[in-house]
C-alpha cells in the first residue's frame, strides 16, 4: 500500500505503560490530535497511519516473524501451506493475512471485534481475505456461529491480538475451538503471559491445555515483537503448536 509521512510524536514523559495507556500524537491540517493506541478505529480510518506508528517507528515485525515460524515447521511436516484455511483473528487491517498469503497459505478469512478493521482491511488489502467477520468470539450472533463451524478452518492465528484489553483468554478459547482437530494454530503472547506469575489467564490456560494433551507446542521463538515509545525493547514469544482436541467446557 502506498506509503505516507504523518507527522507522529510521542508524549516527552515516558508516562506510557506497555498497552492499553500508550498513546501518540497526530498533527494534520494544522491541529494536533492525540490518540490511544487502543483507539484502533481512529487509527485504521486514517489509511497508513497504523502502519507508520507500529510498523515503521515502533519497529514491529510480528506478523513476518509469526509467519516464518509458521512455515519452518511447515516445511519440516506432510503438510502443504496452500490446504491451509486459516481465521485469523484480531485480523486487523491485514497485515498477518498478506503474509499468510506470502507464504502461501489457501484460503485467509478475517475476524476483528470492529467494523472498522473490516473496512480498513478491504481498503488496504483487498485481495488478502476470502471472507472477513465482524464478531465478538464470546458471543456470537446465531448465523456467524453456524458459518464459523461450517467453514471448517484447519489453522488459527492470532498476532499482536492477546492481553491488554484485546483478546481475552476465553475468546482465544472459543477461536481454538472453532479449528479441527488435527489442526495448526500460530500466535504471539508477551512473554510475561506464558510465566507462572501471570495474571492474565494466558499462562494458567495454555499450561493445563498442554498437560491435557489439548495442544502440542511444536516452536517457541523469543523475540523483540516492538520498541516503546521510549526505545525499551518490548519481547513476545512467537508460538506454533498443534490441536490435538477441542478445550472442553468444564476447563473454561
Ligand atoms: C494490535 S491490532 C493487531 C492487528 C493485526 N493482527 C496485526 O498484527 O497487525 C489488535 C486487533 O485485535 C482486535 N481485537 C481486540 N479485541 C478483540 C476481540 N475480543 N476479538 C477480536 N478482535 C479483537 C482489535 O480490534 C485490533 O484490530
Amino acid at each position: 500500500m502506498e506509503q505516507n509521512n504523518f507527522n507522529i510524536t510521542f508524549p516527552e514523559v515516558n508516562d506510557a505503560h506497555q498497552g492499553t495507556g500508550e498513546h501518540f500524537f497526530i498533527e494534520r491540517d494544522g491541529e494536533k490530535k492525540k490518540i490511544i493506541y487502543h483507539d484502533y478505529d481512529k487509527i485504521y480510518s486514517i489509511p497508513g497511519l497504523y502502519e507508520e506508528l507500529f510498523y515503521d517507528k515502533l519497529k514491529c515485525d510480528s506478523p513476518a516473524v509469526v509467519a516464518k515460524i509458521l512455515n519452518d515447521f511447515i516445511k519440516d511436516s506432510p503438510i502443504e501451506t496452500s490446504d491451509l484455511k486459516v481465521l485469523d483473528i484480531g485480523a486487523g487491517n491485514g497485515i498477518m493475512g498478506e503474509e499468510l498469503k506470502r507464504i502461501g497459505a489457501g484460503p485467509v478469512i478475517g475476524l476483528d471485534i470492529i467494523e472498522e478493521a473490516a473496512d480498513s482491511a478491504l481498503r488496504d488489502r483487498p485481495e488478502v481475505y476470502e471472507d472477513y467477520y465482524v464478531a465478538d468470539l464470546m458471543d456470537l450472533e446465531y448465523k456467524d456461529e453456524k458459518s464459523l463451524e461450517k467453514a471448517d478452518f484447519n489453522c488459527m492465528t492470532i498476532i499482536a491480538a492477546l492481553g491488554f484489553d484485546d483478546i481475552p483468554p476465553k475468546a482465544f478459547a472459543a477461536g481454538f475451538n472453532l479449528i479441527s482437530s488435527p489442526g495448526l494454530f500460530a500466535f504471539n503472547i508477551k512473554e510475561d503471559f506464558m510465566d507462572n506469575k501471570d495474571k492474565t489467564g494466558f499462562c494458567k490456560l495454555i499450561s493445563k491445555m498442554v498437560d491435557e494433551d489439548i495442544l502440542e507446542i511444536k516452536k517457541r521463538h523469543h523475540y523483540r515483537h516492538r520498541l516503546l515509545q521510549d526505545g525499551t525493547p518490548l519481547y513476545y514469544y512467537a508460538v506454533v503448536g498443534e490441536k490435538k482436541r477441542d478445550i472442553p467446557e468444564s476447563m473454561l
